[in-house]
């Protein structure tokens, strides 16, 4: 089921998204992760490689802010472009600010919103988008498997 798919993993260089890429390294996918740090994501691919099955297996990293739409669809082009259109795509990348609702600014809440979700909603339409392009004969196949970190996280 995982082997030789390409999974592309959002906030894949850290927390949650690294250990998912990890695990699907170790089944053998390719996998694509993206987030904003370049030294941070190189470092992910190292741990990340050194859970593959075997040398064949592609393991990228690509350095954009899923909070922006043009670089998050970029990204899930460039991913699509050098790994195929993928079976997975791991929407993790994401920030929490825990506290008290009176005494958080609603700065923290536009941020939060702007890459948890938005950022999620823009890799998920620029997949869509390429699939309908390149064709891809079920794309209900592909949404069924479109998953948040929230949803990771509790089951
Ligand atoms: N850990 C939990 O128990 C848990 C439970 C439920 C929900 N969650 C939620 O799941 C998400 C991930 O949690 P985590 O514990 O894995 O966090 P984490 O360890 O801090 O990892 C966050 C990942 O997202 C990336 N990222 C953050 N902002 C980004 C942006 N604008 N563009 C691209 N990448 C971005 C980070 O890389 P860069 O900073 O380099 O971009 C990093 O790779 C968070 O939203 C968190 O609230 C976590």
């Amino acid at each position: 089921m995982f082997a030789q798919k390409h999974a592309i993993i959002t906030g894949g260089s850290s927390g949650i998204g690294k250990a998912t890429a990890q695990l699907l390294a170790s089944l053998g996918s390719n996998i694509t992760i993206i987030g904003r740090d370049r030294t941070r994501l190189e470092a992910a691919k190292v741990e990340i490689s050194s859970k593959c099955l075997d040398s064949n297996q592609q393991v990228i990293t690509l350095s954009a802010d899923v909070a922006d739409r043009v670089q998050a669809t970029a990204a899930i082009n460039t991913a699509i472009e050098r790994n195929g259109l993928p079976s997975f795509l791991v929407n993790s990348a994401g920030i929490a600010h825990p506290g008290y609702f009176q005494e958080l600014p609603l700065e923290i809440f536009e941020q939060t919103m702007a890459i948890n979700y938005f950022g999620s909603l823009y890799c998920s339409e620029a997949l869509q988008s390429a699939s309908l392009r390149l064709e891809l004969p079920n794309i209900n196949s592909i949404r069924r498997r479109f998953c948040s970190s929230s949803e990771l996280a509790t089951s």
